[in-house]
């Protein structure tokens, strides 16, 4: 008999790790960090459901998931981002997909997006050097044009901002609890 629910996760500075431990226990579900996943024991999952945190425009490690599509063909495949796209915003997301994906490899894959945790002491030199671009890019925009997370990113260049939120997962939690369409 197949096994319920696996996550498999792969977080730099913890806020997608904290979703996929949220996530976890709401669900009951076994977790994996990516570097643990061994793809054979994950076939025997009825859902495998995957978590990326998105820089630069990236999904973390989501080529696991796409090269492995094959041996994974019998689950039910989600896969959550986790970054500062405000969730919602249908075109930037789409963006985010268009640069992860072949429009063929979106077969199959429900998605989730959540929003993450900046911490500027957190991060290497070469993220804080891309965060000052970030930083410039936005404020080369007219004040009513930013989002409010741009905003968010401005006030808290420097210092942190967290936008996590265990609520947020529940959607997603009601899908994978929910029994697959036959
Ligand atoms: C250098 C840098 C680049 C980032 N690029 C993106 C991005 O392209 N899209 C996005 O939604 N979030 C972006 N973020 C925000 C991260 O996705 C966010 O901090 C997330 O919570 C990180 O997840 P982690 O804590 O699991 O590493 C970026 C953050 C940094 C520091």
């Amino acid at each position: 008999m197949k096994k319920t629910t696996a996550i498999v996760y792969s977080s730099r500075k913890g806020s997608t790790r904290r979703y996929a431990e949220w996530l976890a226990k709401d669900c009951g579900a076994d977790l994996f960090p990516l570097a643990e996943a061994v793809v054979d024991q994950l076939a025997e999952y009825r859902t495998v459901v995957y978590g990326g945190c998105v820089y630069n425009g990236l999904i973390d490690g989501i080529s696991f998931i796409k090269k492995n599509r094959d041996v994974l063909r019998d689950c039910r495949l989600f896969v959550f981002t986790v970054g500062l796209t405000q969730p919602g915003d249908e075109a930037a997301f789409q963006q985010v997909l268009d640069r992860n994906f072949e429009p063929q490899e979106l077969e199959g894959l429900r998605f989730h997006h959540f929003l993450g945790a900046l911490d500027f002491k957190k991060m290497s030199l070469m993220q804080r050097l891309m965060m000052r671009i970030l930083k410039k890019s936005i404020q080369q925009k007219p004040k009513e044009a930013r989002s409010e997370l741009e905003n968010y990113v401005l006030k808290a260049y420097g210092g942190q901002v967290d936008f996590t939120n265990r609520a947020y997962i529940r959607p997603l939690v009601e899908e994978i609890c929910s029994p697959p369409e036959a």
